[in-house]
């Protein structure tokens, strides 16, 4: 049997539609039962799945009391539905239903483990008139996501899957919107089929999609990154706020240089204040299994770990330019490299003590 679960949220007008449309599309062709998770709403959405049930369509609906967000909701769909297919869809009709019969004829037939309706393969297609910021949008978050996915349009609501592969998924942390992605990575899906798809726009009610959804997206990102790629994921957040660190470093000591303070005290100043800054996002993304642990001796420690970095920075490049003597011609180079030795002593010893969480310790 085929589970279809429809997140929903306020959609009192596109209940009915999309019913209609799902028993055109299946009825006959397929067993299958409809799912609903709803998160309360406020408007008539339950009321009309109930009108639904009444006419004996197979059509459940769970609704969740005191919990938000799309992700976790197809999760406890997916957890309580009963088919050996789960399929995952939107209920404002941006996904065409007559897909759904086409996505699980190709599940089988490949043996994949999931099959996405997809816009971005040659075949697919979105509505006419998407602005160009929505496109840039779309395209900048699914190009964020490649090194982790070859899948073109893993930013997709639309797809199906056994549900012997979800049961394989392991730490599931369904935050934000992109529960196909998190699926991807956790479960593993090894083969991913896309058939193209045409995405409509909505027609009727509000998409829920906001700024702070895109945020989250960034934050969904870094763990799916971490999940995969674990220490270089952290290592290369590391390197990219380092990087900012240098900007804010440079900008201190010139503003402080021109508000008349002396060359010594306006570079110990700039010093401290990069490494604050830096200190902040290492906590909260690179390191955030630690953002809970009191951050005073952890800066601290990070500090420390800095100051000697820095000093195995100054030894390396010293003793290169004094020693080497390809280094003595090239005195950038003995530079640089002191700053990669530098940097990288800086990340290890941040990883296995300055920001080690406290739990993590004996
Ligand atoms: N239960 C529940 N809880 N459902 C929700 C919530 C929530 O917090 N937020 C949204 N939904 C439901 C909506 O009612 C709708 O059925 C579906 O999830 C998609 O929400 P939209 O608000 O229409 O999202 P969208 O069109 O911006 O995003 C869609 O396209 C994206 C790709 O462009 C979704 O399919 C995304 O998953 C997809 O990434
Ligand atoms: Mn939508």
């Amino acid at each position: 049997m085929l589970s279809i679960i429809i997140p929903t949220y306020c959609e009192e007008e596109n209940i009915h539609p999309v019913v209609a449309r799902i028993r055109a599309a299946l009825d006959f062709h397929l067993d299958y039962e409809i799912v609903f998770v709803d998160d309360n709403s406020p408007d008539e959405t339950t009321k009309r799945i109930a009108e639904i049930q009444n006419q004996g369509v197979p059509v459940r609906v769970i609704v969740r009391q005191d919990e938000r967000g799309l992700c976790s909701a197809i999760t406890r769909g997916f957890r309580e539905a009963r088919g050996d297919l789960l399929l995952c869809m939107d209920a404002d009709l941006s996904h065409p239903p007559e897909a759904i019969l086409d996505m699980v004829h190709t599940l089988q037939q490949n043996q994949a483990d999931m099959v996405i309706g997809s816009r971005y393969i040659s075949g697919g297609q979105t509505e006419k008139g998407w602005g160009l910021f929505r496109w840039l949008n779309s395209r900048v978050a699914g190009l964020l996501a490649r090194p982790l996915t070859a899948v073109r349009d893993a930013m997709t609501g639309f797809f199906v899957m056994p549900r012997s592969i979800f049961e394989q998924a392991k730490d599931l942390n369904p935050i934000g919107y992109k529960f196909a992605l998190e699926l991807i990575i956790k479960c593993p899906c090894r083969k991913v089929v896309e058939i193209p798809i045409f995405f409509a726009d909505r027609q009727r009610g509000e998409s829920k999609l906001n700024l702070q959804e895109q945020a989250r997206y960034i934050l969904h990102l870094k763990r799916l990154y971490d999940y995969r790629y674990g220490k270089a994921s952290r290592f290369i957040q590391f390197c990219l706020i380092g990087l900012s660190g240098i900007v804010v470093n440079l900008l201190a000591y010139t503003v402080l240089r021109k508000l008349g303070l002396r060359l010594e005290l306006a570079y110990a100043l700039a010093i401290v204040l990069s490494l604050t800054w830096n200190y902040f996002p290492n906590r909260y993304l690179t390191f955030d299994l630690t953002s809970h642990d009191p951050w005073l001796p952890q800066y601290g420690r990070f500090v420390a770990t800095c100051a000697l970095g820095a000093l195995i920075n100054w030894s390396v490049t010293v003793a290169l330019s004094h020693e080497v003597a390809w280094f003595k011609v090239h005195e950038l180079t003995a530079l640089l490299t002191g700053i990669a030795a530098g940097t990288i002593f800086n990340f290890l010893i941040s990883h296995e003590w300055a920001f080690r969480p406290v739990s993590a310790r004996s």
